[in-house]
């Protein structure tokens, strides 16, 4: 991956069209988590003393190519000058006269907010005469949206091939977590993939398989797996009718030497609620009536004994019903476990995706894990081993200038 980043560049008084990802969870006109907003701080600093004139570009919902006040940015604007500690114009559209005349008026070390990109058909269709019209109002495109790579609308893709473009600096750091995860990973590589179900995880699955040493399965996916090895999974939750995609994916594992790891044992309950009576079964023989919720303590102590082998981990999932209590208690036990050896310096561990960021959160390990990454949809693409058009789109653009 060849890309340049605003470093490379002289942006004193440039006007630069910074793609963000300000998609972030809202309710009621209210920011519920910044996560995303703070993670933009390095590369607005850095913009802002380079003397950059900022327009700050990004979607948010799926507002279909209408307008639509619900999904208007101009609610962000209080919450981004907290955070970033400056003050930000806004402008009604992302394109024609009042985009064009923010971005006359902007001075050096500026921000000014463009209205929702989703707005205009032409961003999510990547119509050239839509990405033509955002181009005219900066010199330099900027892309920090790793989390919306995966999209190739006309801020993502397009106006990489209109302008000169360079990787913000979340953007560089998110690649390079992720090279160190998969691309160049220092080995013996562990992939935790966790969540229900393994019919959203299949192309995930199989590139893992491909590039990892020990693929460690929880969540109502490993049942699926348990079930195609012949065990009894009671009510637990089971895709039956992905029994021949896991027994593939299995095969495929042996022929490759990576080590698939289910769970030995697990917590059931007969229903699913804060505190439900639960008993310890071994996986693949859950009694009738009962359901395999979280991974038990064998299973803990078995792959917690693997992750002590490993000196790179990924982790996309978790390993049981984390949102309900105690049934956190294994993705909890794992986390702690592998913060611990990225704490020790005996292993790097990067993760992403939306469900999992919560279990971290929740087990208290985001700080000590070595990158978490802003992604969710992204990450998954790029953990399926897919090219991420927005970020084809900058090494392009770097090969091409
Ligand atoms: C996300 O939140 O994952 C990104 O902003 C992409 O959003 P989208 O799925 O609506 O394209």
């Amino acid at each position: 991956m060849n890309f340049k980043t605003i470093k490379d560049f002289d942006l004193k008084g440039k006007r630069v069209l910074l793609r963000a990802d300000l998609n972030v969870p809202a309710r009621r006109g209210k920011v519920m988590d910044t996560n995303r907003i703070d993670r933009l701080k390095p590369t607005i600093d850095y913009l802002r003393e380079a003397g950059a004139r900022i327009l700050l570009l990004s979607h948010f919902g799926r507002p279909e190519g209408a307008q639509n006040p619900e999904m208007s940015l101009a609610f962000l604007v209080p919450t981004l000058e907290e955070c970033w500690g400056c003050s930000i114009r806004f402008a009604p559209d992302c394109v024609g006269e009042k985009a064009k005349a923010i971005s006359e008026t902007i001075g050096d070390g500026e921000i000014a907010l463009l209205e929702n990109l989703r707005f205009h058909k032409g961003e999510e269709d990547n119509a050239p005469d839509f990405a033509a019209q955002l181009a005219i109002l900066g010199d330099v495109f900027v892309n920090d949206a790793f989390s919306a790579a995966h999209r190739a609308h006309a801020s993502t893709e397009g106006l990489a091939r209109l302008l000169p473009s360079a990787a913000g600096l979340l953007m560089e750091a998110e690649l390079l977590a992720l090279d160190k995860a998969l691309g160049n990973p220092q080995s013996p590589v562990a992939a935790i993939t966790g969540g229900s179900k393994i019919s959203t995880k299949i192309s995930v699955l199989k590139n893992l398989v491909e590039k990892v040493d020990y693929l460690i399965l929880g969540g109502g996916m490993a049942n699926t797996f348990l079930y195609a090895k012949g065990g009894d999974t009671g009510s637990s939750l089971c895709e039956k009718e992905m029994s021949e995609e896991a027994k593939a994916i299995m095969k495929h594992a042996e022929a490759r030497g990576c080590k698939i790891i289910l769970p030995v044992d697990c917590v059931c309950v007969q229903e699913i609620r804060v505190n439900a009576p639960a008993e310890i079964a071994p996986s693949g023989k859950i009694p009738a009536g009962q359901m395999a919720i979280d991974i038990g303590p064998e299973s803990i102590k078995a792959i917690s004994t693997v992750l002590e082998q490993c000196k790179t981990l990924v982790w996309n999932g978790p390993m049981g019903v984390f949102e309900i209590k105690p049934f956190d208690e294994g993705t909890n036990a794992l986390a702690r476990q592998a913060a611990a050896l990225t704490k020790a310096g005996k292993l790097a561990s990067i993760a992403g995706g939306g469900d999992t960021v919560s279990a971290l959160e929740n087990a208290g390990t985001c700080d000590d894990f070595t990158y978490i990454s802003t992604a969710g949809g992204a990450f998954l693409e790029w953990l399926e081993g897919r090219t991420l058009p927005g970020v084809a789109a900058l090494c392009a653009a770097h090969k091409a200038a």
